[in-house]
């Protein structure tokens, strides 16, 4: 064995969606996020395209993260949807956290493999820093969705059209115990095998 497979295995399994409220006040150094962001590289990328990019949010950062992600869900939310409580939410949720990186797919200049692969390679490159926090035992949320999608959100990080946003990553250790493991499917129902 060249490593140690059930420490892999134990990360592997062990790493789970940590929200923001159930973060504790303790910090997440800057260089355990550089670790991560060393990993993330380590990611397969056809053509070594390389298509991940990180935006990190430390320290005050997290507060202007928290300012943008509320303010512009405010400003494009139809007035009959808007709920202060998700702009509450969306804000604390950011300054709750040690860090916020925002998790993107920087598309090749010359595109020269299909898009999918580069999504596909910059959310491996996601899966690598997710593993590291789990070894720190730093939580992490990957949230999705509303303004993580919409064409301000790649204005303010500086990203080309082509480019995307694939999530925002919110940091912090949790509070209590670690998070129990969410139910998966057994993996006769996801795999099959042909032997003949
Ligand atoms: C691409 C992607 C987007 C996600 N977006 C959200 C989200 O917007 N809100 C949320 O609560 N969880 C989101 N999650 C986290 C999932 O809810 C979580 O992974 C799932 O509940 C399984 O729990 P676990 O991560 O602890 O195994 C997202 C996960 C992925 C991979």
């Amino acid at each position: 064995m060249k490593f140690n497979l059930s420490e892999v295995t134990e990360v592997i399994q062990n790493r789970r969606t940590v929200y923001p409220e159930f973060f504790s006040d303790r910090k997440v150094h800057k260089e355990q996020i550089e670790l991560m962001l060393d990993n993330a590289k380590w990611a397969p990328t056809h053509k070594l395209t390389q298509p991940w990019f990180f935006k990190v949010f430390y320290d005050e950062g997290t507060k202007t993260f928290g300012e943008f992600f509320s303010e512009t869900y405010k400003k494009i939310a139809a007035p009959e949807m808007f709920s202060e409580m998700k702009y509450n939410k969306m804000k604390n949720r950011a300054e709750k956290s040690s860090a916020v990186i925002v998790a993107c797919m920087r598309r090749d200049e010359k595109e020269r493999v299909p898009e999918v692969e580069e999504l596909a390679s910059a959310n491996a490159a996601i899966q690598n820093m997710l593993l590291t926090a789990t070894a720190y035992g730093i939580g992490v949320y990957w949230g999705t969705g509303g303004v993580t999608y919409k064409p301000e959100m790649k204005d303010f990080l500086g990203l080309k059209p082509q480019d995307q946003v694939l999530g925002v990553l919110f940091l912090g250790y949790p509070a209590e115990e670690w998070p129990r493991k969410t139910p998966r499917k057994p993996r006769e129902y996801y795999s099959e095998w042909i032997e003949d």
